[in-house]
């Protein structure tokens, strides 16, 4: 359940690396129990925002609060109520898999009866247990994902920043994370993810906060960016040069996009009035399907490519 309290909340919230500004000023507040998705292309600041919240980095300006601490003068008191998978893998080389997860929680100063029984429930969660005591070398990437997502919870946080948590992953272990979301959610764990797929963040987040080149664009609920941006419905057909001002008459609102051999045809009406146009005209290659997400986040940032 999400409440009204506010448990993260910046104002002004600014990050200079020298003199480049990766977060530049940015206001958001996450409520108790929310999940909140941070989409943005590559290099957008969404690690560098992250990274202020469990007071890894300092702001260079405005201000930051976690559970009603200072990152300016609470971090210790952030520290253990956060939990963090971040996007890089931080696992200690010279420990096992058990031993990754244990000598984690000493830092939360967990006794070591404790810390060993919590760590061998993550290991049986997320299905580890059989590599228990194997180095990290030997682990897949997926192994290493839900390694680093388990350490985030050994301390049982009440924030949990999730840093592209299934990055790399197959389908099989990405539904495992989520599932662990959706669990976690309904304990009441206030979450906040980075993720670059779209259907990840339209299932499991409350509320999007698109951010572009150190700012927030745009925000709110799945539902609510898609009807806004996007509409209802998107037509994609094979592109024939006659078909552009076909298309405008028939819908005079209508944004089209052309994409290589294909076009999107965009609206805001309601269902129905793409089958009804089809039912006049016989094309080839047709597809009516829902708007969702993606389409969002190309209209409000682009299609060009972010290299980082
Ligand atoms: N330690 C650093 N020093 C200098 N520039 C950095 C550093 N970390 C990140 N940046 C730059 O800041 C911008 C935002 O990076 P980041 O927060 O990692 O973005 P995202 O996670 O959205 O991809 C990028 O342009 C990146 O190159
Ligand atoms: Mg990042």
């Amino acid at each position: 359940m999400v409440s009204n309290e506010v448990l993260i909340g910046a104002s002004g919230l600014t990050k200079k690396y020298d003199n480049y500004t990766a977060v530049n000023g940015i206001d958001f507040e996450v409520y108790k129990g929310e999940c909140v998705g941070f989409l943005g292309p590559n290099g957008a600041g969404k690690t560098t925002t992250i990274r202020m919240i469990y007071c890894f980095l300092l702001p260079s300006a405005g201000k930051l609060e976690v559970a009603g601490f200072d990152v300016h003068t609470e971090c210790r008191k952030i520290k253990a109520v956060v939990g963090v998978a971040p996007q890089e893998d931080n696992l200690d080389p010279d420990f096992s898999v058990l031993k990754n997860l244990t000598t984690y929680a000493r830092y939360f100063g967990i006794s070591k009866d404790e810390a060993l029984k919590r760590a061998e429930e993550q290991l049986k969660f997320f299905q580890l247990e059989e590599k228990r005591d194997a180095p990290i070398m030997s682990l897949s990437t997926g192994m290493k994902r839900r390694l680093i997502f388990a350490r985030a919870l050994i301390n049982q946080p009440q924030v949990l920043l999730l840093d592209e948590p299934t990055t790399g992953l197959d389908p099989q272990a990405r539904h495992l994370v989520w599932d662990e979301v959706r669990y976690l959610k309904k304990q009441g764990v206030t979450i906040i993810l980075t993720t670059h797929y779209m259907d990840e963040a339209e299932v499991l987040c409350d509320r999007i906060l698109i951010v572009d080149h150190g700012r927030i664009i745009e925000q709110g609920t799945p539902k609510q960016l898609i009807e806004k941006h996007v509409g209802k419905e998107v037509l994609e057909l094979d592109y024939d040069e006659k078909l552009p001002v076909l298309l405008k008459e028939a819908f005079q609102s209508a944004r089209i996009e052309r994409l290589g051999d294909r076009l999107q045809v965009f609206t805001d009406q309601p269902h129905g009035v793409f089958e009804a146009f089809l039912q006049k005209h016989k094309l080839q290659n047709v597809m009516i399907r829902n708007a969702n997400m993606e389409d969002v986040f190309l209209k409000l940032t682009g299609r060009g490519l972010r290299e980082e």
